[in-house]
């Protein structure tokens, strides 16, 4: 996998539990990313504390943690070109009533906690995010010309 060329997502768990999942996928797959590693999982509280660690002095940890493993997941890596901006673009803003229309999370989000989708926000952290769920064996990416 070339960095810039994939994006790790996550559908949390309200848009799962809503029936919002297979809306969402197609949503992404409208927008020309192609789905190479995916699974349906469930974040224990310690493997949400560590996902979100960048967060652990904000306010509002806590209750992020709390509601990222209150249920099943839907994560992802996405091939692209610029997948990870291009991504970002496509979710909108993380507070839904400032995203712009059209985006995943106004579609989608019921709140700033609840929105729906995590995107990863660089490079470096898409590889990181894409090995916390994956293994090598696991991410199946498309070679040039295929
Ligand atoms: P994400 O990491 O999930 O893609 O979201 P993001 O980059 O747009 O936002 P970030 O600042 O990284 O925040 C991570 C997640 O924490 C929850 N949050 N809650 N209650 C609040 O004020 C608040 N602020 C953020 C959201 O679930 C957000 O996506
Ligand atoms: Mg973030």
């Amino acid at each position: 996998m070339k960095p810039g060329e994939f994006t790790f997502t996550m559908i949390k768990p309200t848009a799962v539990r809503l029936g919002k999942l297979v809306p969402i996928l197609h949503e992404i797959d409208r927008a020309g990313f192609s789905v190479i590693a995916m699974k349906m999982t469930r974040l224990s509280r310690a493997q949400a504390e560590r996902f979100y660690a960048v967060h652990k002095d904000r306010s509002f940890f806590d209750e992020l943690v709390f509601f990222m493993s209150s249920g099943p997941v839907l994560a992802a890596v996405l091939q692209k070109e610029n997948a990870v901006q291009e991504f970002r673009k496509l979710i909108g803003n993380t507070n839904p009533d400032a995203a712009e229309e059209g985006t995943i999370r106004k579609k989608f989000a019921i709140s700033v906690q609840e929105n729906a989708i995590h995107g990863s926000d660089s490079d470096e952290n898409a590889l990181i995010e894409a090995n916390f769920f994956f293994s090598q064996f696991e991410i199946f990416p498309h070679e040039e010309g295929l």
